[in-house]
């Protein structure tokens, strides 16, 4: 069998995958977040590891080390993990959802210029990215700065804890700004750039190439055999891609966990002018287009837990009973600014068209549709760009409510296809171990022999028409707020 693991945001997710697509163990294991000032976001890349080698030991409890042939690890993206030449992290892990870049980023846009940037790397300089932190921390961190060895992805970390060896994929460094997403080598003008030399960062892998095998340090912590292959992995979204088998033009995966993401893979490079959507490469050898909303589950993680200090379940069957459209109450998920479309870390949320009719359960849905409204505004993008868009998966932490998929259904008025059995970016990153084992000459080759046990939703015309008329009414309320947020 082969191990996927995901580092994501609330916590790393590790599966134990035999037949391709079905994880046949799960375990979860939960770290903290730290905002330790307003629109700061950061992790200790040691809670990462701790979590992972004790998910790792009770995942394995009982399998034949034999039964263990290659592992395959996918993350949250754009974080900058900062480590020395003995491998000791330097400061903490600084994440996508992060907003501190804004100087840098408009040095990037401005002096730089947009143009050069998506010439060198595809993309604009966004908060989110990685190559604005490490301006960031030459700034504000010079003595770290100076001591960095490496430069890592969130989860390159866990695979030089695991191997020893400093590598990542294609896909993920397609998300630092220093790397040509067309050519899929590091730019070396970004490079210049950032004054950063190449021997900093790590060896660049296509997502399915194995890059290195778990070493007897690793042995001991993990409790895995020595000598596993581990595979370069992938960005989670793109491993979340692979673990649904969105890898052809045509389809569209949304991914409704922390982020809300829209992702439409593509045959060819290609670039939205506009620099709205993203240009990144695929795990399969190819590319894709996407577009990102930072707090999509967690605007409703936000309004459940922290606000009402209830439980999912609960609030989730009392929005049942509210109307569509809850009665004309719109809600901004910007909680913590916005990336797609909006790129403004100053966004904020806001409940608007408040009257005494509305209850609870009103305001529960308005959370839930003003995020699905907020990712509409990717499709509306692809749409505009000619990019076939007919029906989506999902998978992430929001397709255990039918509720917010029937949204979405509705609200993009397409065919929504959820999984079973939802591994997401854990199972994407056991199938491209897979195929770097050699069980299958291709990533398209694996996707073909998943089983597809799915959950349908269908739009309902009705909802659809509702809709519809609020669509561009909360469109403008962001035009109309932008400058009390800013
Ligand atoms: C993608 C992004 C997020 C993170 C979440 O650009 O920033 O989806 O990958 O883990």
């Amino acid at each position: 069998g082969y191990i996927g693991i995901d580092l994501g945001t609330s916590g790393v997710k590790l599966i134990f995958m035999k037949k391709v697509g079905v994880a046949e163990r799960q375990v979860t294991k939960e770290y903290p977040i730290h905002h330790p000032q307003a629109g700061w976001s950061e992790q200790d890349p040691e809670d990462w590891w701790q979590a992972t080698a004790e998910g790792l030991r009770e995942l394995t409890e009982g399998i034949e080390p034999a039964d263990i042939k290659a592992i395959g690890v996918s993350g949250q993206m754009h974080g900058l993990v900062v480590v020395d030449k003995k491998g000791d992290v330097l400061t903490p892990a600084i994440l996508w959802n992060d907003q501190r870049t804004d100087e840098e980023c408009e040095y990037l846009n401005e002096v730089i210029g947009r143009d050069l940037l998506t010439k060198y790397t595809g993309n604009m300089a966004l908060t989110g990215f990685t190559a604005p932190k490490i301006l960031w921390l030459k700034k504000h961190k010079p003595e770290v700065a100076e001591r960095a060895q490496f430069f890592m992805l969130p989860k390159d970390y866990i695979g030089y804890k695991l191997t020893g060896a400093c590598f990542t994929d294609v896909s993920d460094a397609s998300g630092t700004l220093y790397f040509n997403v067309k050519e899929r080598t590091w730019s070396k003008e970004m490079l210049d750039v950032l004054g950063i030399s190449e021997s900093m960062l790590p060896t660049v892998h296509e997502s399915y190439e194995i890059a290195g095998t778990v070493n007897e340090q690793a042995a001991v912590e993990t409790g895995l055999p020595t000598g596993v292959k581990v595979a370069a992995g992938a960005g989670d979204n793109a491993a979340g891609a692979v673990g649904s088998a969105i890898i052809d033009e045509g389809t569209t995966l949304v991914s409704l966990g922390t982020s809300g993401v829209v992702f439409s893979p593509q045959e060819h490079y290609a670039v939205d002018k506009g620099n709205r959507l993203h240009s990144f490469c695929d795990a399969s050898g190819k590319w894709h287009i996407m577009g990102v909303m930072l707090s999509a589950a967690a605007s409703l993680k936000w309004w459940v837990e922290d606000v009402q200090h209830g439980n999912f379940d609960a609030l989730l069957a009392e929005a049942e009973g509210a109307p569509a459209g809850s009665k004309g109450l719109y809600f901004l998920p910007y909680l913590s600014g916005e990336r797609t479309p909006h790129n403004d870390p100053n966004a904020r949320g806001t409940f608007a068209g408040l009257s005494p009719l509305h209850t609870r359960a009103d305001m529960t849905r308005a959370v839930l549709e003003g995020v699905i409204f907020a990712l509409f505004e990717s499709v509306d993008i692809l749409k505009q760009l000619h990019i076939p868009f007919s029906q989506v998966k999902v998978i992430g932490g929001g397709t255990k409510s039918p509720l917010w998929m029937q949204i979405l259904a509705d609200l993009f008025n397409v065919r929504v296809i959820t999984a079973h059995d939802p591994g997401g970016p854990a199972i994407g990153a056991a199938i491209l171990a897979a195929v770097g084992d050699g069980a299958y000459q291709s990533v398209q080759e694996a996707c073909g022999t998943m089983d597809s046990t799915d959950v349908i939703y269908e739009p309902k015309e009705s909802n659809h028409a509702i809709y519809s008329r609020m669509y561009p009414l909360f469109q403008k309320l962001y035009v109309s707020l932008k400058d009390v947020f800013n």
